[in-house]
């Protein structure tokens, strides 16, 4: 478990609706999985472990959440993992014996401990574990439970990594014959690789889930958000002011409760000083910068035009361009290349054929800010 993702946050607005409309789509059965994206910081992860995981909780189902982005080298292991924390603490204690792991490190009668997740996790990341014969297994200690699993994976893109396909097909094919019991829920940001991983007849989930936008947070959020501040701030704030922040902060829920933040523990200064910091803050901050200092010549040239809506990357007036700002000959192919790591690395999205889009609209903004690259800055 997460820390803190349990404890009530009381500036989370639910979405009961929401979470209820997913899970009665299961249980319609029109389809065993759904596919969600949604740009960067959209409050898709906060939405699936705060209201629809809670509510199918109570719905009866056992719920398993990993995010792969965080154990991207080995999403077998953090899938597995997660598995065995959606067991009761018998069927873990099964599963890990099955693992040659030592069976005293799970009383039980307790819950598994945070120690024995990363005993877990430690074993499953030996080499010569066959963690496609532990995803079976655990799979099996989940058909002991008699309950449905809501299995929830965040940031499912990494799973279409070349280097995960063996286990990726086993994934599909053990919850294919279990469809009627284990409902999964992909997430993430970048809707290309998403696409690909459903839409590619080569892929192993090929025809899997439908794939649909994640409904953003709106008006509503936002309402919710400025009474809630209000209730505590001796300068009130009007939903004018609050809509309009949001609109600036390009409706994204995590730069808009920055900016609330601000305004609360400076009300003397205002709304407009609160909103220019909040702006300064989000597109012009360190993390930007270390990840622009790690990146290519060449993938920062690529970002910068991006980022001022160039959009024909191959027309030899771009590549002269290029050429200037990288010191040397831009080719084709120094655009080729570049567009390929930044997809890699999910930085940037193609939304059709040629046409590129920085994923994080932030960072965007702060490329915009930027002066254009040259060769020995
Ligand atoms: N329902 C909500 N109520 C209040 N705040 C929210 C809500 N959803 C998101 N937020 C705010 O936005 C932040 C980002 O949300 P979250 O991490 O869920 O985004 P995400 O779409 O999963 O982003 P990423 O693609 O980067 O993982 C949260 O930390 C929180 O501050
Ligand atoms: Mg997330």
């Amino acid at each position: 478990m997460r820390t803190g993702e349990n404890l009530p946050d009381p500036w989370h607005f639910s979405r009961p609706e929401l979470a209820k409309a997913y899970l009665q789509a299961f249980d319609l059965k029109l389809s065993a999985a759904r596919g969600l994206f949604a740009r960067r910081r959209m409050g898709k992860t906060e939405f699936l472990r705060r209201d629809l995981m809670p509510e199918a909780v109570t719905k009866g189902y056992l719920t398993a959440y990993t995010n792969l982005w965080d154990n991207r080298t080995s999403p077998e292991t953090a899938l597995v993992t997660a598995l065995t924390e959606a067991l009761e603490p018998k069927g873990a204690a099964a599963f890990l014996s099955k693992l040659r792991t030592p069976v005293k490190k799970v009383k039980a009668s307790a819950k598994l401990a945070g120690s024995v997740e990363g005993s877990l996790e430690a074993e499953l990341g030996k080499p010569g574990v066959d963690r496609t014969a532990a995803l079976h297994e655990v799979l099996k200690q989940i058909d002991r439970a008699k309950k449905p699993l809501l299995l929830v994976i965040d940031e499912a893109q990494v799973l279409a990594g070349a280097d995960h396909s063996d286990f990726a097909h086993a994934l599909r094919a053990a919850l294919d014959i279990r469809k009627e019991r284990v409902k999964v829920i992909f997430a993430g940001s970048s809707e290309t690789t998403l696409r690909a991983m459903f839409a590619r007849a080569s892929e192993p989930f090929y025809n899997w889930a439908p794939l649909e936008p994640f409904p953003l947070l709106g008006d509503e959020f936002v309402a919710f958000t400025v009474e809630l501040l209000n209730s505590m701030a001796r300068k009130k704030l009007t939903l004018e002011q609050g809509r309009h922040a949001f609109d600036e902060l390009h409706r994204t829920p995590e730069f808009f409760k920055r900016f609330i933040e601000r305004y609360m523990l400076y009300q003397p200064q205002g709304e407009a000083a609160a909103l220019a910091y909040t702006k300064a803050s989000v597109f012009s901050d360190e993390h930007s910068l270390a990840q622009w200092r790690e990146m290519k010549p060449a993938d920062r040239a690529i970002l910068y035009l991006l980022a001022r809506g160039e959009s024909d990357l191959h027309s030899s007036a771009t590549l002269e361009r290029l050429g200037t700002m990288l010191g040397k000959t831009a080719t084709r192919n120094t655009t080729g290349h570049a567009l390929r790591r930044l997809l890699a690395a999910t930085v940037i999205t193609r939304l059709a054929m040629g046409d590129y889009r920085i994923e994080d609209e932030a960072f965007a903004d702060w490329i915009r800010k930027r002066p254009e690259p040259a060769p020995d800055a």
